[in-house]
């Protein structure tokens, strides 16, 4: 079971960290809880996923594509599953900072294998990657960063 308390801590971590990020894209953000902790906090997000029944927040039922217009000053993703590794690559191609907190892999890679390939797919795409640890039960681990000027 996923700790509860982990759209208010990454929230936190998301503000305190990039302070400059007005807009977030919120990727793989389920019911869009991660999304109100932002909203509180005075940004401004759009959640995307495909679920029906969610909070009411700005949300994009549909799938996250590269492709997505960047309307973003930041994009981060909450256990996003295969979510993630797109997260890393449309901040590489958008030139945007990023940060998610990985869960499952979407290639059966095992946790420690899956952070060390998403830590190298964030420095082939000239970004930083950074490691944090959120105070919380479960997969906790935030990889983030900003493009490399
Ligand atoms: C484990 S859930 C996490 C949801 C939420 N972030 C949380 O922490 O409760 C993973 C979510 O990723 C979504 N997802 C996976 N790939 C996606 C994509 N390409 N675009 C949008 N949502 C995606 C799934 O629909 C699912 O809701």
């Amino acid at each position: 079971m996923a700790d509860k308390r982990r759209f208010t801590l990454f929230a936190q971590f998301l503000v305190d960290s990039f302070p400059n990020a007005s807009r977030v894209f919120d990727v793989a953000g389920g019911m869009g809880a991660l999304n109100e902790a932002l909203t509180a906090k005075g940004r401004q997000c759009l959640t995307f996923d495909f679920r029906h029944k969610r909070l009411d927040v700005p949300y994009a039922e549909r799938e996250f594509k590269l492709t997505e217009p960047c309307e973003a000053d930041l994009v981060v993703g909450l256990h996003a599953d295969g979510a993630t590794r797109l997260i890393i690559e449309y901040a590489a191609l958008h030139r945007i900072p990023y940060a998610v907190v990985p869960c499952c892999s979407d290639n059966s890679m095992p946790y420690k294998p899956w952070m060390r390939y998403l830590t190298e797919l964030a420095k082939n795409g000239r970004l930083t990657a950074l490691e944090a640890v959120l105070p919380m039960e479960g997969r906790a681990r935030v990889i983030y960063g900003a493009p490399l000027t």
